[in-house]
């Protein structure tokens, strides 16, 4: 459907069943993990979206041949021939991670352990993101980049069929760093390691042993062994929790709403959000259904709860919810007393600045929110509303415009967002699925 600016509120609450599309995360693992197995793989279930096709359109370049088409529920599903124990082709050119932190960080990992150079760029977003974090344990192992002191995209990636493997404590939570640490170990030398200072998201710790591959988590330790190559599975991807909490939370902003989101992820890692919103007092019910491979899979179940309450968020759950720092600061826009989110310095170097955009997004609404160091405080009103047609820059970020898309779809007076059309990035139906619950 067309993407429009002008998001006008809703004429009834929401209510009804609805399935998100599938995770964000899992989608892309499932396609990058396939093209680096040897044989054909199975995926089902994949995100249809722009961030999903960077993923895609980067394999097929460096040799793994997809074979994808839309299913009847808009996902994507095929097979996935990977390029196995030959390794990656060198592309003729660069290649575009879009706006894709995924897909770079990932890829970087996925090419340190071959004798190729390949170049990865981005947009205008993706190339202000750091990208030392990620070059600097692959380094360690033995991968170059160029420009050796880069930063930033574009980087080019020389790998090594030479990797050792190495023990690596991580400066911060981040599954893409953890994640592409891991990668690279596979075809190391010996035994990799990753220490996270806190949990981040473990899809990929989940799905490697579905590729064969031996990975042990616990205590905030990853570790892979490496000299095995990973054999083609088949993998079906649930529903994406961060795409639900957009949905959870308009239901918590319209009065009356009652939803059923159904299949997706209950993934402890990922749907840290829910205990939130159970702390600040919200009706929400989760109901495990069964599994997608190893991922725990059910229903979160809302039902709008005036009366909301501010809350502290720990630095230690905030990898748990940190694509949902947007959203939850408009529930906390909306509760009563003061929300803290510890130790969010993370949110600075996501596809925009989403620290500074949530405090000039909530003053918009006549909200006091401030960050202190590196936390977020939001003095939140029971009684806030919209009065005017309000106008909000998304910073071409999807998930800040879907969190402004809320305020005109929940609230009582159209808001305008000119860089609405983001929200392909992630999920490209938003709109019409928010429309059709509360129609
Ligand atoms: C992701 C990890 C997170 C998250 C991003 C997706 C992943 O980033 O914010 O949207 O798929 O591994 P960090 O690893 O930078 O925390």
């Amino acid at each position: 459907m067309t993407q429009v600016p002008l998001i006008s509120p809703l004429k009834a609450p929401l209510k009804g069943t609805i399935r998100v599309p599938g995770d964000k995360s899992i989608s892309h693992r499932a396609i990058l993990f396939s093209a680096m197995a040897e044989g054909v793989s199975e995926v089902k279930g994949v995100l249809d979206s722009d961030d999903v096709r960077s993923s895609l359109a980067a394999i097929q370049a460096l040799g793994a041949q997809a074979n994808l088409t839309k299913a009847e529920d808009g996902s994507l599903e095929g097979t996935i021939k990977g390029w196995g124990a030959k390794g990656p082709t060198e592309p003729s050119g660069p290649i575009d991670c879009g706006n894709s932190g995924t897909t770079a960080r990932l890829l970087m990992g996925i090419l340190a352990p071959w004798d190729i150079c390949v170049t990865l760029t981005g947009d205008d977003s993706l190339k202000k993101r750091p990208m030392r974090r990620i070059t600097a344990p692959l380094m360690k192992m033995g991968a170059h980049f160029e420009p050796a002191e880069g930063q930033n995209l574009p980087l080019k990636v020389c790998g090594s069929s030479k990797l050792q493997g190495i023990r690596y404590e991580a400066p911060m939570a981040s599954a893409q760093l953890k994640t592409a640490v891991l990668l690279a170990g596979i075809f190391a030398e010996g035994k990799t390691a990753l220490i996270e200072p806190s949990p981040s998201r473990n899809h990929t710790e989940l799905m490697l042993p579905e590729f064969g591959i031996p990975t042990t988590a616990a205590n905030c330790t990853a570790e892979v062994q490496g000299g095995s190559i990973p054999q083609a599975a088949s993998i079906l991807v649930p529903g994406d929790p961060s795409s639900a909490a957009f949905i959870a939370c308009a239901a918590l902003l319209k009065p009356g709403s009652e939803v059923c989101i159904e299949n997706v992820s209950l993934n402890t890692a990922r749907i840290g959000f829910t205990r939130t919103l159970e702390r600040m007092g919200a009706d929400i019910t989760i109901v495990r259904t069964g599994a997608s491979g190893k991922e725990p899979v059910g229903n979160i179940s809302v039902r709008y709860t005036p009366g909301l309450r501010g809350c502290e968020i720990p630095a230690d759950k905030i990898a748990g919810l940190v694509d949902e720092i947007p959203v939850l600061s408009l529930v906390a826009a909306h509760a009563k007393g003061i929300t803290v989110f510890r130790e969010v310095s993370e949110l600075r170097v996501k596809e925009s600045n989403r620290l500074a955009a949530i405090i000039e997004g909530l003053s918009q609404l006549g909200v006091d929110a401030w960050e202190d160091g590196n936390d977020l405080y939001i003095e939140g009103n029971p009684n806030l509303k919209n009065t005017s047609h309000l106008f909000f820059t998304a910073h071409d970020d999807h998930r800040l415009a879907m969190t402004w898309a809320l305020v005109g779809l929940c609230g009582n007076k159209p808001v305008i967002i000119p860089d609405f059309s983001s929200v392909t990035i992630s999920y490209p139906n938003f709109l019409s699925d928010v429309m059709r619950l509360g129609k």
